[in-house]
């Protein structure tokens, strides 16, 4: 996720556009850079880290009297963070200079034609080739609008770009496919951006553009045209009612609820560029390298902890091996744990600084074990330290409880599962195809759902939030999502919650079950569900009231039933986790604790 602006008008655009990525800074933060043309020369400056250090940048030199400018600022999923990488990219001969928030799944196949006719390339990022790419084509079409529309028809992907001319200073070109694009209409000035905020200070007028649209702008002016045919698009703007604070958020109350309501988002960004369109092939370059592991070692903290606990039935039965998951912070003092040829570690965290997982990583390397990184954050510590590194391609995750980066590491570890799978030959290719249909289903799916997800969540939290316990339980892959469901009541609304392997209950815990300690059971559609059903019959034999998560057409006796949609298991995760975050959301805010910032706690745990 990176956020991107274009501005033209009849102000010094530079610092309209600076200020416009202060406000998307938090969709990406490792490198920014902002053009704008003058006297037939596109002039681009690039800073790595903050924006900080863009704007040091710019203050240290003349004042650009430019009435037309874009800028970027970066979530890095092509190269490091570095200034090459940063946008915007220039093509070779400097025509053009080009933003783009998203992936070009097709890129190395465009870079060899290109290379071919002797293009040179600066950078690691697909933006750098498509800029090059609309250069190209502008040699055999009419103008910049035909080049632009052609090379954006070749690029398969998610984008939103914004382009700047040399030779039409005063005019921006923008288009979106599957990545956010707004365009702000002010008077004698217009905007393109990634989110309303960047513009909010200038104008409430806007048109979302929809994927497949291009729109060309002017101060005085804009043309709307679809990409398919260039033929025109007539929309008429809407007036947006958000404060800034509001706008930020995209309108929901916290970051939390907007970052679980992106994990379609992140599912369909997930997929791009590993799960072809079609087939049951997963493309998985980073680990293309490495033998498949006789065993995996996998250790991570709180969420992603969970995440690696529920990716072990995914990897044990599609790929066949065998995976052992640990806490990070008990792994690295347990007395030399023994490990074995072939032998391989997995750490996982979403924001790759965790101490404890980042201690763990390099306690395994000085041990001769290969250590493979499962990161959100391009550049932190455990992806620059991992020997190879898969990125969830979640976007920056501001709530402190982690919701959409779990999803993210969920969906990589099931397209590892798959891969390796695959070269294990454990999964006959038409499982393969059914799998990934599956996983491709899922954005969908889950956009059709999470609304009504939502009323329910509201509905059953307003029911329970007096409680001042709670039980999660759930078996085999639901057990780690009974985890993660009380970590993420807990942490949220501060009421005691406890995750328990369902069939563990007659152990011990059951002792504590009375009226007033309800227990929230995934009970799905699975070869599990009668065994759950028995233990929830237990819970109830002992009068406690028990909300039930399960599917469509389920048997279940329950206080509450809450029915979401059917996915074979263990994909099943995807539809419980949202449902699991919602209730949480909604009991703590419902109780009025600060959903997006709770009480003792920190987004990133970098101490030990
Ligand atoms: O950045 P990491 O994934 O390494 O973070 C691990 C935990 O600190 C994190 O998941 C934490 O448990 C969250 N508060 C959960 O919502």
């Amino acid at each position: 996720m990176c956020g991107i602006i274009g501005y033209v008008g009849h102000r010094p655009a530079v610092p309209v556009v600076v200020e416009g990525l202060e406000r998307l800074e938090y969709r990406g933060y490792d490198s920014a850079g902002v053009a704008w043309a003058l006297r037939g020369r596109i002039h681009v400056t690039r800073a790595k880290g903050k924006l900080a250090a863009l704007k040091e940048k710019l203050a240290a030199s003349p004042a650009v009297t430019a009435t037309c400018a874009m800028g970027h600022t970066r979530w890095a999923t092509h190269g490091v963070p570095a200034e090459r990488n940063a946008h915007p990219h220039l093509s070779n001969d400097r025509s053009l200079a080009l933003v783009h928030n998203g992936i070009i799944e097709n890129y190395q196949e465009l870079k060899a034609e290109l290379s071919a006719r002797g293009y040179v390339f600066h950078s690691e990022t697909d933006t750098e080739v498509l800029v090059n790419l609309i250069a190209e084509r502008r040699k055999s079409e009419p103008d910049l609008l035909h080049a632009f529309a052609r090379a954006l028809r070749e690029a398969h992907g998610a984008y939103a770009v914004c382009l700047l001319d040399c030779a039409e200073p005063d005019t921006l070109y923008a288009a979106r496919m599957s990545a956010p694009l707004i365009f702000g209409l002010g008077t004698g000035e217009n905007f393109v951006a990634s989110d309303i905020p960047a513009f909010l200070p200038y104008t409430r007028r806007v048109l979302f553009l929809e994927d497949g649209e291009i729109v060309r702008a002017t101060a005085s002016g804009h043309a709307l045209f679809r990409l398919a045919d260039l033929s025109p698009v007539g929309r008429e703007p809407q007036t947006i009612q958000w404060d800034m604070q509001a706008a930020q958020k995209d309108g929901y109350r916290h970051f939390m609820l907007k970052e679980i309501f992106e994990q379609p988002r992140v599912i369909t960004d997930g997929l791009a560029g590993r799960a072809a369109p079609a087939g049951d092939g997963v493309l998985l370059p980073e680990l293309a390298h490495l033998p498949v592991p006789a065993r995996l070692h996998v250790v991570a903290c709180g969420t992603s902890y969970h995440a690696g606990l529920w990716g072990r039935h995914l990897l044990e039965s599609w790929a066949g091996i065998p995976v052992q998951v640990e806490i990070a912070s008990e792994f690295r003092y347990r007395e030399s744990p023994r490990f074995g040829e072939g032998d391989m570690a997995l750490v996982i965290s979403q924001s790759g600084e965790t101490a404890d997982t980042l201690a763990a990583l390099r306690l395994m390397k000085e041990r001769g074990m290969p250590v493979l990184g499962l990161c959100n954050v391009v550049g932190s510590s455990i992806a620059r330290e991992a020997q190879a590194v898969l990125f969830t391609q979640a976007g920056p995750e501001i709530s402190v409880a982690s919701t959409k980066a779990m999803c993210s590491q969920m969906l990589t570890l099931a397209l590892m599962a798959l891969h390796w799978g695959e070269r294990t030959d454990t999964l006959e290719p038409a499982r393969r195809r059914e799998l990934l249909e599956l996983l491709r289903s899922l954005p969908a799916l889950l956009d059709d759902n999470l609304p009504e997800m939502h009323a329910t969540a509201r509905e059953l939290a307003r029911k329970y939030a007096q409680a001042r316990n709670f039980f999660y339980l759930g078996r085999g892959h639901c057990f780690p999502l009974a985890l993660e469901g009380a970590l993420k009541l807990k942490e949220l609304s501060y009421i005691h919650a406890e995750g328990y392997a369902a069939g563990e209950m007659k152990h011990g815990p059951i002792a504590l079950v009375d009226p007033s300690f309800p227990t929230f059971a995934l009970a799905l559609d699975d070869a599990l569900f009668p065994k759950v059903k028995s233990n929830i019959e237990e819970v109830q034999a002992r009068q406690g009231k028990v909300i039930a998560l399960t599917n469509p057409g389920m048997e279940l006796g329950t206080d509450d039933v809450w029915r979401i949609p059917r996915l074979p298991a263990p994909l099943s995760a995807f539809a419980a986790l949202p449902a699991l975050q919602l209730f949480s959301y909604e009991v703590a805010d419902y109780l009025g604790k600060d959903v997006d910032q709770p009480r003792n706690l920190a987004k990133s745990v970098t101490v030990e």
